[in-house]
C-alpha cells in the first residue's frame, strides 16, 4: 500500500488531534498548514495528491487550476457545505471533490436551539452580572417557547432533527423546503407552506437550507419585513443567506427581537482567529456586536466531539478509497 500525501489546510488544534488519531496506520500522509488554501497559497500543494479544506479555504478556478498543476488530484472537504468550491472549474480540471455530507446533523441542530434559547432566556447577559455579583433581574425577561411557532427553512438533515427539538418544546412548527419531507412531516406532526407565509407567522425563523445563488441574501429589505414584529432569526447555516445590513437596521427599528448567528456573510479570514489583540475591521459584525438581543458564536455548531470524530472518519475514508482506487460512497461525492 503506497502512502498519499494530504496538504491539511487553516488546521486549528482540534482538527490536528481528530485526524492524526484517525490517521493513525492508514499510511496517509498529513501536512498541517495554519494557513487557508487560496490562490496564493495553493503552490504549498506541491507534492500532495489531496487536499483537506474547510468551509473558510477558496477553491476559486484559479486556485484550482494551480492545484492540478501541483499534482493534486482529489480536494476533500471536511465539511457538509461546498459553496467555497467552483466545481464547475473542478470538473474541467478532472480534481474529483468530496465532502462530509453528514456528520452529526444533532450537533448543529442542538447548537441552533442553544443559541434561541440563551438568546431569548438572556443566559449570555445573566452570566456577566451574576460573575459582577449583580443578581438583579430588570431586562432579563423571555418568552416561553411552549405554542410558538417555528419556521424551519430547508428541511434536510439538520432542519428535521432542529424541527423535532422544537416540537419537544411543544412548539408549533412549520417549514418550507421545494424538497418538501412529506411522511416526516405528517409523523411530526410539521406542515409545510410558502416561503413567505413562513415568515409572516413564525415568532422564530431558523435556516438550514445551503448556499446557492438562488438562496443569497433569502433574507433581505423586503423578506425580513415580512417577519412578524418581535421575530428571532437563527442563522447556523450560512452568512450570505441573510443580508447583514438589512437586518442591522431590522434591529435598530425594533423590527426583530433578536438574532442568532453562528456564520457570517463576511466571516472569511475572521472566524476561527484569534484577534482580540487586533482592531476589528469589518464594521458590520462591530455594530451587531453592540445590540444586547443579538447572539454570535464563531461557526461553533459542528464542533463536538462526535461530528469532529466522524468528520475525520469519513473524510480519510474518502483518501483511502482514492488511493486504492475503490469507489467512492455516492452521496460525499462533490458534482
Ligand atoms: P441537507 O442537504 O441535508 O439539507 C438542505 C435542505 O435545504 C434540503 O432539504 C434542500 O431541499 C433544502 N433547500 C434547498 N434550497 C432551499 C430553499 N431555497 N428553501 C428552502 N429549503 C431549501 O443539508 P444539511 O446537512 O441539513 O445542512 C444544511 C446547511 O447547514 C448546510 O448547507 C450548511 O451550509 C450548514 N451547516 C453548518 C454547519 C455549522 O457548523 N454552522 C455545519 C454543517 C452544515
Amino acid at each position: 500500500m503506497l502512502p498519499i500525501t494530504l496538504a491539511f489546510y487553516d488546521t486549528k488544534p482540534y482538527d490536528r488531534e481528530y485526524f492524526d488519531l484517525a490517521a493513525m496506520g492508514l499510511e496517509v500522509v498529513l501536512r498541517h498548514h495554519e494557513f487557508r488554501l487560496t490562490a496564493d497559497t495553493a503552490s504549498s500543494a506541491d507534492g500532495a495528491t489531496a487536499v483537506c479544506v474547510f468551509v473558510n479555504d477558496c477553491l476559486s478556478r484559479d486556485c484550482l487550476t494551480k492545484l492540478s498543476g501541483a499534482g493534486v488530484k482529489l480536494v476533500a472537504l471536511r465539511s457538509a457545505g461546498f459553496n467555497n468550491v467552483d466545481r464547475a472549474a473542478a470538473a474541467e480540471l478532472d480534481l474529483l471533490v468530496v465532502r462530509v455530507p453528514a456528520y452529526s446533523p444533532h450537533a448543529v441542530a442542538e447548537h441552533s436551539v442553544a443559541l434561541l434559547l440563551a438568546l431569548n432566556r438572556k443566559i449570555h447577559r445573566a452570566y456577566n452580572r451574576v460573575r459582577e455579583q449583580n443578581y438583579s433581574l430588570g431586562g432579563l425577561v423571555g418568552f416561553d417557547l411552549h405554542g410558538k411557532t417555528v419556521g424551519i427553512i430547508g428541511t434536510g438533515k439538520i432542519g428535521r432533527v432542529t424541527a423535532q427539538i422544537y416540537r419537544g418544546f411543544g412548539c408549533r412548527v412549520i417549514a418550507h423546503d421545494p424538497q418538501p419531507k412529506l411522511e416526516w412531516a405528517a409523523e411530526h406532526g410539521i406542515n409545510y407552506t410558502s416561503v413567505e407565509s413562513l415568515l409572516t407567522e413564525s415568532d422564530v425563523v431558523s435556516l438550514h437550507l445551503p448556499l446557492t445563488p438562488e438562496t443569497h441574501y433569502l433574507l433581505n429589505v423586503a423578506t425580513i419585513a415580512l417577519m412578524k414584529p418581535g421575530a428571532y432569526l437563527v442563522n447556523t447555516s450560512r452568512g450570505k443567506l441573510v443580508e447583514t445590513a438589512a437586518v442591522i437596521e431590522a434591529l435598530k427599528s425594533g423590527h426583530l427581537g433578536g438574532v442568532a448567528l453562528d456564520v457570517y456573510e463576511e466571516e472569511e479570514g475572521i472566524f476561527f482567529e484569534d484577534l482580540s489583540g487586533e482592531v476589528l475591521q469589518d464594521d458590520d459584525l462591530a455594530r451587531l456586536t453592540t445590540f444586547p438581543n443579538v447572539l454570535i458564536t464563531a461557526h461553533q455548531a459542528f464542533l463536538t466531539h462526535e461530528a469532529l470524530t466522524e468528520i475525520a472518519r469519513v473524510t480519510l475514508d474518502s483518501i483511502v478509497r482514492f488511493r486504492d482506487g475503490l469507489p467512492q460512497v455516492a452521496e460525499r461525492v462533490v458534482k
